[in-house]
């Protein structure tokens, strides 16, 4: 999407909605105060009237706007202006796009100060209300006869005090983000019958194609030959035409001795649960099991676009885990690609035997760090809620670096402890340890199952099964999936280069 940038002042944008950001008590000696003077003093009016509060979030449109030259104007509150972080700006900025793209060719322009305000610089809010323009006016929906949202016919961002160039740049970055956001969510929000492991290796390679990076694929028989009995065990339920696949998308920014960052992702196609069968309702949203595979995509796909100094491997481990004669059974003992043995007590703890072969295959590449990211438990989104990412890691530096990326990002992450009392509930009578680990904890034994595979490089595993799909849309955001950690996986990026 094309989103230009204007220094133009903003009563003489011409547009059908313009987009202007108010904080609680705002200061009207500035662009608003000219717009205010434009309007013939309706804004002083609306604030004093208490119609215009600025909460954070809250719209108020101006379905009439005579004096300005846009048809439209839609206030949009930021709250309190020292409280402000990139966060809440994003929430605002999607509320408003989310309101102005509920219709078919609609243009837009959102308004920012040269100044920017509290703690988000000018170009932090630039970047991420141009993520927001393309992420806001995207839904879930694109199958339905009428959808919700439309893409902008015409989106602009105007900052008539900064500095231009900067201004281009940040939007350049944040259109690139939700565009790669949107890669993420469109695989993940299309359904299992459209989306399996032929059809998504078949995306990667035309991604891969489209921006030059070279993409490998092993099949069945080239997983056999790689000896991944975890992963393959997985994918014994389905029929051959949804057979397994495993996709590596290189990029490489920076010269041949640079250290290489391996994005594992948990490619799940659907998640019935296997033999130990999920109910029905807790099935419903599990084409989204495979949303770290889908984030891993996207990350890729936006470091490569930012042309990052760096060196990335994305490595998506594609099954489905489904429920046959030929379904890999309970009981079973599988032998994972580093020798482990592995006993099989749940079917539905899948997740983690695909990483386990796939986590160990991108070591054995020369993976210098890892990050990965899997919907992996239910038990995770019990202790830390819908919308933080648990983290879990062996190397504390590198974990550190990924939090504070998503800092910077906006997303919320939250690490997990790794006790070694955890690890203990994975020993099996009969194997070398089983695939899973009791009652509670559940998050922090699926970690401890993985870090099995990864041998010493620093690690950390990424929990997305709260924040990466919601059940629900709200004003704010979209339901389906969220595109979540694609941004702070950029970040991360950007942070090994420096
Ligand atoms: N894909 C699920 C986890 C999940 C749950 C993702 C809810 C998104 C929303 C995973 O494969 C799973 O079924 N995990 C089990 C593990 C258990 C059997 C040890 C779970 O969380 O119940
Ligand atoms: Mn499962
Ligand atoms: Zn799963």
């Amino acid at each position: 999407m094309d989103i230009s940038t204007s220094d133009a002042a903003w009563k003489n944008v011409e547009c059908n909605w313009l987009v202007v950001g108010v904080t609680e008590s705002p200061d009207l000696s500035g662009p608003l105060g000219e717009l205010d003077t434009a309007l013939s003093g309706t804004i002083s009016r609306l604030i004093e009237a208490g119609d215009l509060k600025g909460k954070l979030a809250e719209l108020l449109p101006l379905h009439d706007a005579p004096g300005v030259a846009a048809d439209r104007v839609l206030f949009v509150g930021l709250g309190k202006s020292d409280e402000l972080t990139r966060a809440r700006f994003e929430k605002a900025a999607m509320s408003a796009v989310r309101k102005v793209s509920s219709k078919a060719d609609t243009s837009a322009a959102i308004c920012l100060l040269g100044s920017g305000i509290g703690a988000v610089s000018s170009s932090v809010a630039a970047e991420t209300a141009a993520t927001a323009i393309v992420v806001g006016s995207q839904g879930q929906d694109s199958l339905k006869a009428e959808p919700g949202h439309f893409p902008l016919a015409a989106a602009s961002i105007v900052v008539s005090d900064g500095d231009q160039s900067e201004t281009a740049a940040a939007v350049e970055r944040g259109t690139i983000l939700g565009e790669s956001i949107n890669l993420t969510r469109d695989l993940v929000n299309l359904p299992p019958e459209i989306i399996y492991p032929e059809s998504f290796a078949k995306r990667a390679q035309a991604v891969a194609a489209e921006l030059g990076l070279k993409v490998e694929v092993l099949g069945q028989s080239d997983l056999e030959a790689e000896k991944m009995g975890a992963l393959l065990a997985v994918s014994q339920g389905s029929s051959s035409d949804r057979g397994p696949r495993v996709v590596s998308v290189s990029y490489a920014g920076a010269g041949e001795d640079a250290p290489t960052l391996a994005i594992v992702g948990k490619g799940v196609t659907f998640d019935s649960g296997g033999l130990s069968l999920k109910t029905s309702d807790g099935m419903i949203t599990m084409k989204c099991d495979m949303a770290g595979a889908a984030t891993a995509l996207g990350a890729v796909a936006a470091i490569a676009r930012l042309k990052l100094p760096v060196n990335v491997v994305g490595y998506m481990g594609l099954v489905e885990n489904m429920v046959s004669a030929t379904s890999y059974k309970l009981g079973d003992i599988l032998t994972a690609r580093n020798g482990v043995t592995i006993e099989v007590q749940n079917t539905d703890a899948e997740g983690r035997l695909v990483l386990a072969d796939v986590l160990n295959y991108a070591v054995d590449k020369g993976a210098d760090k890892i990050v990965d990211l899997a919907t992996l438990t239910g038990a995770c989104v019990v202790a830390l809620g819908e919308e933080v990412t648990g983290a879990f890691t062996n190397d504390q530096e590198w974990c550190d670096t990924i939090t504070t990326a998503a800092a910077t990002a906006g997303e919320n992450i939250w690490q997990m402890p790794m006790f070694d009392h955890f690890g203990d509930l994975l020993k099996s009578d009969v194997a070398d340890c089983r695939n899973i680990g009791g009652r509670w904890g559940g998050a922090i034994s699926a970690a401890k199952f993985l870090e099995k595979f990864v041998e010493k490089t620093p690690w950390v595993h990424l929990d997305i099964a709260g924040p990466s799909f919601a059940s629900s849309n709200s004003s704010h955001r979209e339901g389906g999936s969220t595109g979540c950690m694609v941004r702070t996986l950029v970040e991360a990026a950007a942070s090994l280069a420096e």
